[in-house]
């Protein structure tokens, strides 16, 4: 039995403590605090980090950073539209927010584990909706309405992130946000620098140590060029023996870059 109450979203469950919980997901207490009567406040995801569920193919938590967590608690409204790659203890706040969630992976044991987690809480999962499928393999077809969240949490190796961001980001309504966790792994990286360098997008502040936000400003097909637009902030020469690096890295920057072509115009002066 659980030994606490929530009123997040679309939660309820009994309790010998009492929660409240604010607009937008942050929790209040209702009134001042007494050592064994207590009115104290837990969000979903305070509970969830007391007692983390077991949901992926491991005894371990797998999930979210708490702050990331934490975050999609307070910002997840009931009646959004949202998707996610991966699984897990993120489902559950989706689904506690009331949002009309798509969740995108290949592994069928962890919709009935995550299923069988909601309803021991008491959350109601009626609104998610599982594609049991590898994210390369069906986002390209998914029939999904416009998104205003994203969470991309799913395989992480390159470049399944990137084909995840490039079948979604279509999908996110201007000014949606695309949450990426693990953002310091190359093929996450790369969207990031992609995103901060593009004026299609806006780099947010991060919402944990691992987890970036972009906010799209409008749609935008990613430049063709080899240029400095194309390397989108970031060059790499690491394919070059180290001796060529600095030359070649040099040279690239001033013929191919924007203050590389105005120091050589500047250099030539007028013709
Ligand atoms: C780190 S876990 C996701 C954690 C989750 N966001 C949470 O808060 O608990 C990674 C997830 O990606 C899923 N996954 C692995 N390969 C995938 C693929 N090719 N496409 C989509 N999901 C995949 C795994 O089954 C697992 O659910």
């Amino acid at each position: 039995m659980l030994d606490r109450e929530f009123t997040a979203g679309r939660m309820t469950a009994t309790t010998r403590r009492r929660i409240v919980t604010a607009p937008g997901g942050a929790s209040i207490p209702d009134q001042p605090s007494r050592r064994d009567d207590v009115s104290v406040t837990e969000s979903l995801t305070e509970s969830l980090r007391r007692s983390p569920p077991s949901l992926h193919d491991s005894p371990d938590y797998w999930g979210l950073a708490w702050d990331a967590l934490a975050w999609l608690e307070k910002n997840v409204r009931e009646g959004m539209s949202t998707l996610e790659t991966g699984a897990g203890a993120s489902t559950m706040v989706f689904a506690a927010r009331g949002a009309r969630h798509h969740v995108v992976t290949p592994d069928a044991e962890e919709e009935r584990r995550i299923r069988a987690a909601c309803e021991e809480r008491g959350i109601d999962a009626s609104g998610v909706t599982f594609h049991i499928a590898r994210s390369h393999d069906v986002l390209p077809e998914l029939d999904v309405p416009a998104l205003d969240l994203v969470l991309v949490d799913g395989a992480h190796g390159f470049p399944y992130p990137i084909l995840d961001w490039w079948h979604l980001a279509p999908r996110l309504k201007t000014g949606g946000r695309m949450v990426l966790d693990d953002a310091y792994l190359p093929g996450i990286a790369a969207i990031v620098d992609y995103a901060r360098a593009s004026d299609a997008w806006e780099l947010e502040a991060p919402i944990s140590f691992r987890t970036a936000r972009i906010r799209k400003l409008r749609d935008d097909d990613p430049p063709n060029e080899a240029d400095a637009r194309a390397a989108h902030g970031r060059m790499s020469f690491a394919y070059l023996p180290p001796g060529r690096r600095i030359v070649a890295s040099a040279r690239t920057r001033i013929f191919s870059t924007r203050p590389g072509i105005w120091a050589v115009r500047k250099l030539r002066g007028p013709r």
